[in-house]
């Protein structure tokens, strides 16, 4: 017997978590009720749905209901997450509206499934940008403890919604026919393709925007770490999917680049990631030019591998020149799969497993 399952959301999101349930096999009982504001059909996954429009009525018949809504004040999760749950269901949400919220667990299953207990009804998922950086980082923090992170984020248009992936499809025709591109200044300040944007999300009073400040605090709740030292800079590139990340870490404790390589290449200590590093044509068969420095590394097209697609990609991994106990690396991750759908569904699956659903 499975459990009844449904959806608020149907943006690339609310997409992808269909396609990760049907994939993973997940049980189900029934169709999956998909909502958002208004009713209609939608193709999601690859099947049709009729989308109903969300009510509390709606809620009555499910057991977990995955939020892949809009955030703010009207958006999915503070005007209905609360109903979802009085009215019995689980909720795991992909918004950023509760997740520093202290009586809300913010959960990477790799990282501290531990923070879900038999009482929690309403679980947040972290920001794309904060997951696989610490999926990369947390096997090494348990060895050697972070003390300071550097990172600076080259984050795909998706990760804004499907209005912004049509917005650099539109953008791009323009560049190929030799325009400056017109940008729709609702979604990005300035033109976005073949341009790159220092600015996700909303600038705060201190000059980060919002998407760093999530990326600062997220980590530290994430790793129960309030004093880890975080310095983020997010950018906004011209890809569609998949998020890359230059990380320099330095620990408290002896850590090296081997040493780093070493427990990032063991899939018992660092779940979910999978190193792309070392020489090219090792094993990856890359063997693309003959200078015998040439190093394989993972990038955002490796996504599109099945083997790739729900991992944390970590190559370039190497010594800090210029400080002890410090290394650098890069990590490559699909937004909307392990930095949304498939993390929440992994949830789901830890719950079960737990007898928490
Ligand atoms: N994209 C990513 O990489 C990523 C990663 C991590 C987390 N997230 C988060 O995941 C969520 C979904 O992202 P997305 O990119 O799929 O968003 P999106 O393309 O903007 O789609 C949002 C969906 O939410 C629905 N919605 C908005 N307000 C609602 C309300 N009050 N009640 C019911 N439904 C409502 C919309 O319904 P209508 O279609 O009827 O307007 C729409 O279907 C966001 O909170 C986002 O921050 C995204």
């Amino acid at each position: 017997m499975g459990l009844k399952v449904g959806l608020v959301g149907v943006g690339p999101v609310g997409d992808m978590i269909i396609r990760v349930l049907r994939e993973r096999n997940f049980p189900i009982d029934g169709k999956i009720i998909v909502m958002a504001t208004s009713e209609r059909t939608e193709v999601l996954g690859g099947e049709s749905f009729l989308v109903r429009k969300i009510s509390a009525e709606l809620f009555k018949e499910l057991d977990l209901v995955f939020f892949a809504g809009k955030e703010g004040a009207q958006g999915a999760s503070v005007q209905w997450g609360k109903i979802a749950v009085d009215n019995g269901c689980v909720v795991i949400d992909n918004g950023g509206d509760f997740r520093m919220h202290p009586d809300y667990p913010l959960v990477i299953p790799e990282v501290n499934m531990d923070a879900v207990t038999k009482d929690t009804r309403h679980i947040c998922n972290p920001n794309c940008s904060t997951i696989q950086m610490v999926v990369a980082l947390a096997p090494l923090h348990k060895v050697a403890r972070l003390h300071r992170v550097v990172v600076s984020t080259y984050q795909s248009v998706s990760g804004f919604g499907g209005a912004a992936m049509d917005q650099l499809k539109d953008e791009m025709n323009q560049v190929v026919e030799g325009k400056v591109p017109e940008t729709d200044s609702r979604i990005f300040a300035h033109p976005m393709a073949s341009n790159c944007l220092p600015h996700i999300d909303r600038f705060m009073a201190n000059g980060y925007t919002k998407e760093e400040m999530k990326m600062v605090n997220e980590t530290r709740k994430i790793l129960n770490e309030p004093n880890l030292l975080i310095n983020p800079t997010t950018v906004r590139i011209p890809v569609l999917v998949g998020h890359s990340e230059s990380v320099n870490a330095e620990f408290m404790g002896e850590m090296t680049a081997e040493k780093a390589l070493e427990i990032l290449s063991d899939p018992r200590q660092s779940p979910g990631v999978i190193v792309i590093d070392g020489p090219t044509g090792d094993t990856q068969g890359k063997d693309i030019r003959k200078d015998p420095l040439e190093r394989q590394y993972p990038t955002a097209m490796d996504l599109k591998e099945d083997q790739y697609k729900d991992a944390v990609l970590v190559g370039r991994i190497r010594d800090d020149s210029t400080a002890r106990n410090a290394i650098n690396l890069w990590c490559v991750s699909d937004n909307l799969r392990k930095g949304a759908a498939t993390n929440a569904v992994q949830i789901a699956e830890a719950m079960l497993e737990r007898g928490l659903l």
